[in-house]
């Protein structure tokens, strides 16, 4: 199919086009150049979020309506390019979520999969499929597709996380189910850190099986996270790219943990300049420490601990660090691999 002829407009062809239109046809030579393009073409645009700007409106929100009510305070981070569609990514949500103290975001289950980054605060729970998890800033949390979960603040400071789902490929495969819980809290059926024995230590119950393609891993402390980050840049040259960059794993398959969200975790030291690279996942940054930039296209956005920027698909992105900096990722990465259509380059070339 070529892509590039356009046809010309003629009183014919309107009249044809409209006379087809009452039977639900349409001609697709009209529109055949804005779907097979000769590479990606997105209306999402590069943005950034700074914390100190969404902090007040997140606490003014808080003010405005209970977690209870909201079920999820939560403040969509939207895409300036794709305004109403509750998307930072043509294929993924954001948001930041606040709860206060004393609160409780009610149980609920629903098939899109969702990650949690800590952005703020610390020793507030997410409780999954009973069991509870203390969050502390930089963890890796996961609420599985379908699986119960609540969240609660028992602790005297805010709580902020961001959440990243993948609200938008549910939405494009009309696949969506949810239900409320029974409860507004799930009962607690195991201990804390029942799961991280089981499967965090590259141990496994013996007879186990994984019955879903989520990691069986649901937090993945920062603390650790960030111990691996140490070693490595002490070990290796960083990547012209990416520094020093990982990705999180299921363990029992060492695929991405999450089957439609892939998540990573870079270092970049301090000065550190990358090349510029470009993918066909369109990526969402939490800066985590240090600041810097990132050169995304033409535009420069700087960064400071806690903002949030993305990277819309196949523009071209370079970081570069003002102090050693460490960088929070998630793109559709593994949905784009398993059907063949994930396409990176390196350099300028
Ligand atoms: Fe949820």
């Amino acid at each position: 199919m070529a892509t590039e002829a356009i046809a010309a407009p003629t009183p014919e062809r309107e009249a044809f086009y409209e006379k087809i239109a009452g039977s639900n046809l349409a001609p697709l030579w009209e529109r055949l150049h804005g779907l097979v393009t000769a590479q990606p073409v997105t209306p999402c645009l590069p943005a950034i979020w700074h914390y100190r700007d969404v902090r007040p409106y997140l606490m003014q929100a808080g003010g405005l309506i209970s977690a209870e009510e909201a079920t999820r305070r939560v403040l969509i981070l939207e895409n300036p390019g794709l305004k109403g569609q509750t998307s930072i990514t043509h294929s993924l949500f954001a948001g930041l979520q606040l709860i206060l103290p004393g609160e409780v975001a009610p149980a609920h289950r629903h098939t899109q999969s969702a990650l949690r980054f800590i952005i703020e605060g610390k020793g507030a729970y997410t409780a999954v499929d009973g069991e509870r998890t203390t969050m502390r800033p930089g963890d890796f949390v996961i609420t599985p597709s379908w699986t119960w979960h609540d969240h609660g603040n028992d602790t005297q400071e805010p709580m902020v996380w961001l959440d990243g789902l993948d609200i938008p490929i549910v939405r494009l495969l009309d696949a969506s189910f949810a239900e409320p819980g029974e409860a507004e809290m799930q009962a607690v059926a195991r201990p804390e850190s029942d799961n991280a024995a089981r499967f965090a230590n590259n141990l496994a119950p013996v007879d186990w099986q994984p019955a879903v393609k989520t990691s069986p891993v649901f937090n993945y402390p920062y603390a650790r996270t960030r111990e691996s980050l140490d070693v490595l840049a002490r070990n290796e040259d960083p990547d012209p790219c990416h520094g020093h960059k990982l990705r999180y794993v299921n363990p029992a398959s060492g695929d991405f943990a999450m089957p439609t969200i892939g998540a990573f975790i870079q270092l970049l030291p301090k000065g550190f300049a990358t090349r510029p690279y470009r993918s066909t996942d369109g990526t969402v940054f939490v800066a985590v420490e240090g600041s810097g930039e990132s050169r995304v296209g033409d535009q420069i956005l700087r960064w400071e601990p806690r903002d949030v920027f993305v990277v819309p698909s196949w523009a071209r992105v370079s970081h570069q660090a003002s102090d050693e900096a460490v960088l929070f990722s998630y793109s559709d990465r593994p949905v784009q691999q398993k059907l063949g259509l994930f396409r990176e380059q390196r350099g300028n070339a």
